[in-house]
Formats: C-alpha cells, sequence, structure tokens
C-alpha cells in the first residue's frame, strides 16, 4: 500500500510518498481504509526527533485518521466491516494505575498513533478496537479526520483542567493551530468571552468570523497589556498557552489573581521564563494538560454533536502531496486542520 513515510531524520526531503507493507491484525485489532487523515504539530515533532525516538524507517506518520473498517480481527464483536469510523489516537497499556482508575492520558506507558507506532497516513492503518468511534452524523471524511486530537486536548484542558464557566473569559494563545481553534470553537459554544492572540492579522480577522471577541497580534502588539486594556485592568480568568517560549511569562501576566492558565504545548520553547512571585502573590494555577481519557474522548463526541461543532478545515491535498501538507505547517500558514484526502474519498 502507498504511504507518507519519513525515511529519516530531517528536512521535508524525508517526507515521502512510498509504498510500505500493509498492518497486519492482532486478535483485537481493526483495520480502516483510510478516507481522509490529519496534520498535528506532532508530525513535525516526529519527523525532528525520529532517532530519539528509536522509530524504524520507513515511519508511517499520522495520528489522526477517519475511514471504513475492512477487516476485524477474530476477538472484535462490536465493530464490523463497513462501519465508518474515526479514532481516539491514544494508546495506552490498560493495566498500569492510572488506566485501571481511567485516566488513559496519564497511562505511564502512554503512546500515540503514529508516534511510538505506524500512523494513519497511509491506504490503511489499524488500532486496538477501543480506539474506534462511529463518525457523527453529518461529518464528512476530513471533518471526522480533523476532529479527534485536539478537540479531545481541547476539551481536557478546558473542562477537565480549567474547569471554564460561561461568562468568564478566555485568552487562547496562536490562534492558527489546530488546538486553538478547536479551544475557540468549544468555549464559544459555552458562552465565553474568548480573546486571541496571531502573528498574522488575516488569521485574527477568521477568528473573529469564528466568534473570537477580540485579537491582538503578538508580533506587533505586546498581548498582556493588551488584554489590560480589553479587561478594564481585570486579566482574563484562564489563558490556553501551547505556545510557551517567551509567551509563558506574558500569560501569568495575563491573568486575574486566582486565574488559571493550561498547557499542552510548547511550540515556541519548552523552557521558557517564569514569574514566580506573580504565581503566589496572584494565586495562580497553572495546569499541564496532554489528550484526554476515553470518558473525555466520548464527551467531546457528544458535545460536538449535540453543538454542530465540527473542526476548521484550513486546507486539502491528496496523499501523494503529504510533504507540501508538512511543509505548510512547518512554515506556520494553517488557519485550523490541514488534511490529506486517501483512497478518493468517498
Ligand atoms: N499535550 C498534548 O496532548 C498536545 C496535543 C496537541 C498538541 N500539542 C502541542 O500543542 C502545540 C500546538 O499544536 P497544534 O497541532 O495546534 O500546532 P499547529 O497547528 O502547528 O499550530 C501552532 C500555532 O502556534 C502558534 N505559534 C507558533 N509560534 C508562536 C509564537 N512564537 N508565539 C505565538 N504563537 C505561536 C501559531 O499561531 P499563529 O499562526 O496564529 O501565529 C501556530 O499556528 C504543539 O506544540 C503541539 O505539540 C500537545
Ligand atoms: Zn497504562
Amino acid at each position: 500500500m502507498k504511504a507518507i513515510a519519513i525515511t529519516g531524520q530531517g528536512g521535508l526531503d524525508r517526507v515521502q510518498y512510498l509504498e510500505v507493507e500493509r498492518p497486519r491484525l492482532g486478535p483485537q485489532e481493526v483495520l480502516i481504509e483510510t478516507r481522509a487523515v490529519a496534520l498535528n504539530h506532532l508530525d513535525l515533532f516526529v519527523r525532528n526527533n525520529l532517532d530519539t525516538l528509536k522509530l524504524s524507517t520507513p515511519h508511517v506518520a499520522g495520528a489522526d485518521g477517519a475511514g471504513v473498517v475492512a477487516e476485524v480481527g477474530p476477538d472484535v464483536r462490536t465493530i464490523k466491516p463497513g462501519d465508518r469510523v474515526l479514532i481516539n489516537p491514544a494508546l495506552n497499556c490498560g493495566v498500569c494505575e492510572f488506566c485501571q482508575a481511567g485516566e488513559q492520558s496519564l497511562c505511564v506507558r502512554l503512546g500515540i498513533m503514529g508516534e511510538s507506532c505506524p500512523g494513519t497516513f497511509a491506504e490503511y492503518f489499524k488500532v486496538p478496537q477501543d480506539n474506534v468511534h462511529p463518525v457523527p452524523e453529518g461529518f464528512s471524511w476530513e471533518e471526522a479526520a480533523a476532529l479527534p486530537l485536539v478537540f479531545v486536548t481541547a476539551w481536557r484542558m478546558l473542562i477537565s483542567k480549567a474547569a471554564i464557566k460561561p461568562g468568564e473569559d478566555i485568552l487562547i494563545l496562536g490562534i492558527g493551530g489546530g488546538v486553538s481553534t478547536a479551544v475557540l470553537q468549544i468555549v464559544k459554544a459555552l458562552g465565553v468571552r474568548a480573546f486571541v492572540t496571531s502573528g498574522s492579522d488575516d488569521k485574527l480577522q477568521l477568528a473573529k468570523k469564528l466568534g473570537a471577541d477580540a485579537g491582538i497580534n503578538y508580533k506587533t502588539q505586546d498581548f498582556a497589556r493588551e488584554i489590560r486594556t480589553l479587561t478594564d485592568r481585570r486579566g482574563v480568568d484562564v489563558v490556553v498557552d501551547s505556545v510557551g517560549g517567551d509567551s509563558y511569562a506574558k500569560s501569568l501576566a495575563s491573568l486575574v489573581k486566582g486565574g488559571r492558565l493550561v498547557t499542552c504545548g510548547s511550540t515556541a520553547g519548552a523552557r521558557p521564563q517564569t514569574d514566580l512571585q506573580r504565581i503566589f502573590w496572584n494565586q495562580l494555577s497553572v495546569f499541564g494538560s496532554t489528550m484526554g481519557n476515553r470518558r473525555e474522548f466520548v464527551e467531546m463526541l457528544n458535545f460536538v454533536r449535540k453543538r454542530g461543532v465540527k473542526p476548521v478545515i484550513d486546507q486539502m491535498f491528496p496523499l501523494p502531496d503529504g510533504a507540501h501538507a508538512f511543509g505548510r505547517m512547518e512554515e506556520g500558514k494553517q488557519f485550523g486542520k490541514i488534511v490529506l484526502n486517501v483512497n478518493g474519498n468517498t
């Protein structure tokens, strides 16, 4: 079968469309004939850290995917060939203390499709049966593929960690990203006032169309100062910061006393300067968050279904053009999710 595979650690030339072996099914696994897959920042991370991750080459990338069930292992009961499915990309051991307690994203052996095993960027991919969910009604293949990773990450950050409430104010950094657009869509459905930052005025305009209440260009403005102006000096209740780097101290400075910061990423740097005095004097809470547990995944699916929320698709490429898709993400041009269409996508 054909796949977008990484042939070694390095640049875009290491992202290639080539022939790889079709996955062989274990007893509790499901083989999916792919219709669409979506990129995540994780895919760039995997390509840049292939050696540390100890992955063999060519390595099929990709965490997110959706398609039609082609085959099921002998112990699979509830899923059948022909089902239209999307996947939860988080892989867990099922036996550690955290898995036993239903906190799968804390699993001591947590893995992700395309990061700890072959991924979804291929004509077929396989996943454990517990990772398979029906595509919500009315979703296109592109929307089904684009939804899982960023929406479950956003859901856990907002609901389980920050416990955001209607009437509160939020600041979302780097609104062009997949996680950030998902966060914006969820909080607008919840009745939260949302401020966003971006390095692009065009993206700030697109964010306003999605419901953002105000936008700040982090390249030309000091966003912490702007947030004080926008909130009558008060600050916001919650900051979702998946950027890190120089933004982190400004994120803390944007919070109201007693405010909450949630981080799931460090696109601009993982070891930023912080401000302990501000954290203790203003009694701020800082939450780390990664993906979500199974209950949160189902809650998220129910939420988008009931509220009619669908992921923002930035651009679609055919699978053979996967390297161009990687390039678009690397240059930070996207607003929302970059998707690859596979197998004619019908
Ligand atoms: N822990 C988890 O479970 C989890 C899950 C998903 C993602 N993540 C992490 O979260 C981050 C975002 O992921 P993603 O897939 O949404 O990535 P993405 O689609 O590539 O988006 C990254 C966005 O970050 C913004 N950005 C980059 N540099 C910036 C800077 N210096 N200052 C402010 N904003 C900056 C850009 O926004 P503008 O274009 O608007 O400027 C860009 O669009 C990544 O680091 C990823 O690894 C973690
Ligand atoms: Zn576990």
